[in-house]
């Protein structure tokens, strides 16, 4: 088949463990996530100000130069006006942990419609959640706890950018800097919740510290419900391609599918930048390996060196295989949406965007990826377009245009938080 890109670098490892061997439930899975608490995250995050489901949108030019029957992207940039899914998990955990405070006091645990409503402002504007971000998660958090009433502190490395600092200071969190790269902004966090009393939100867990992530994790699996409820009644994607950094989105959605699906799931695969692949790392290695590199990637929300334990736990079995891409093919896949080069109206997606549909183009055009991953003229595969252009200058730049095309008024700092 013709390349769709030229930049076509990439590995594919196909999982070396028996893919989803049997019930989701065994190994522990259920009690990580599972449809039952998706329904009360469904129930919560359903009545915030301001809940719609995302577009699904059908990229029929790009399905046909890809030689498949339906490329399906599920376009999360317009989410709460935040710019990216991560609305549905950070701020997920900072309104379940807020009731949890509630009730300890009060012996009622709220709804968090009453929390967004400001009734119960007395207890929780006591209570301060934090995190470490390189930019999506913090504004997530930020945003929670601006919506359900605490105080939030949110810890950023070096190479977080500007305009992404800018975007969660103006939910009115305090914004710190830490020397290093996101997992060690992750043990500061971590460090100055335990001197401090405070609550750490993390999207990622650890030996130790797994409540909190599996309510990030969870929020999560709302997109793969509203893609059930948007495909035609009874149907379902025979590929789903989806990025990952810490594998909590990948997780979120595999195990929807896992659980609901069983055998009949569809063949999934996780998609990371080359300069950021613990998660390929890991399932080579058959157990959770760091990747120790510089993680210097343009994929700033996949820069992640280290895996999330519960997720792992999930993906160990749940995904089909694990592709490494590059930033320059990730900056031409921006590039082809933004045109609608393929004959497609324009999709907006950012750096972090992207990693999968990169994936599922570079496999689809390659002989033996092609084989491995069984994509045909008859699959139907589902993209998750997890981010729109979260910091404009950095989008603008990639896809050559003027910051100010992208967002009016961001490049002249009228913006007061990212629409
Ligand atoms: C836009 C975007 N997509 C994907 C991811 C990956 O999510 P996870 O770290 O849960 O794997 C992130 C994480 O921050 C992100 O910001």
């Amino acid at each position: 088949m013709t390349k769709i890109l030229h930049n076509d670098r990439f590995r594919l490892l196909p999982n070396p463990k028996p893919v989803r061997p049997g019930p989701y439930a065994e190994n522990g899975r259920a009690e990580i996530l599972s449809l039952a608490e998706l329904d009360r995250a469904r129930e919560e995050i359903s009545s915030w100000p301001g809940y719609h489901r995302t577009e699904l949108r059908s990229l029929d030019g790009l399905a046909a130069a890809a030689g498949v029957r339906k490329t399906l992207y599920k376009d999360e940039g317009p989410r709460f006006g935040l710019g990216s899914f991560k609305a549905l998990g950070g701020a997920y955990a900072v309104a379940s942990l807020l009731q949890s405070a509630v009730e300890a006091k009060t012996g009622k645990r709220p709804t968090t419609a009453a929390l967004a409503a400001g009734d119960l402002r007395s207890v929780t504007s006591a209570i301060t959640v934090t995190c470490a971000t390189d930019g999506n998660h913090g504004r997530s958090v930020a945003w929670g706890a601006k919506t359900f009433g605490c105080r939030c502190v949110i810890y950023v490395h070096a190479t977080v950018s500007q305009g992404r600092r800018d975007a969660i200071a103006a939910y009115g969190a305090e914004v710190r800097e830490v020397p290093g790269n996101y997992d060690e902004a992750v043990r500061q966090a971590a460090h100055e919740a335990e001197a401090n009393g405070w609550q750490v939100v993390s999207d990622t867990s650890y030996e130790g510290y797994t409540d909190i992530p599996r309510y990030v994790m969870q929020g999560y699996g709302l997109i793969m419900d509203e893609v059930y409820e948007q495909l035609p009644a009874g149907t379902l994607p025979t590929h789903v391609f989806v990025q990952g950094g810490v594998g909590g989105l990948a997780a979120g959605l595999c195990s929807y599918l896992w659980e609901r699906f069983g055998a009949a799931s569809p063949a999934y695969y996780v998609a990371e930048p080359e300069k950021a692949q613990c998660l390929l790392m890991s399932a080579e290695a058959g157990q959770p390996t760091a990747d120790h590199g510089a993680l210097d990637t343009i994929m700033a929300g996949l820069a992640c060196g280290e895996v999330s334990l519960l997720a792992w736990s999930v993906l160990d079995q749940g995904a089909d295989g694990f592709f490494t891409i590059t930033d320059e093919a990730a900056a031409e896949t921006m590039r082809l949406l933004a045109n609608g080069e393929m004959g497609d109206a324009p999709v907006v997606a950012g750096e972090s965007a992207v990693a999968g549909l990169t994936a599922f183009l570079l496999a689809s055009t390659d002989t033996s990826a092609r084989a491995l991953t069984a994509l045909n003229e008859d699959s139907v595969v589902l993209i998750i377009g997890t981010e729109g252009a979260t910091d404009p200058t950095v989008y603008a730049e990639i896809v050559g245009r003027p910051a100010e095309s992208v967002l009016p008024g961001w490049a002249s700092g009228k913006l007061e938080a990212v629409q």
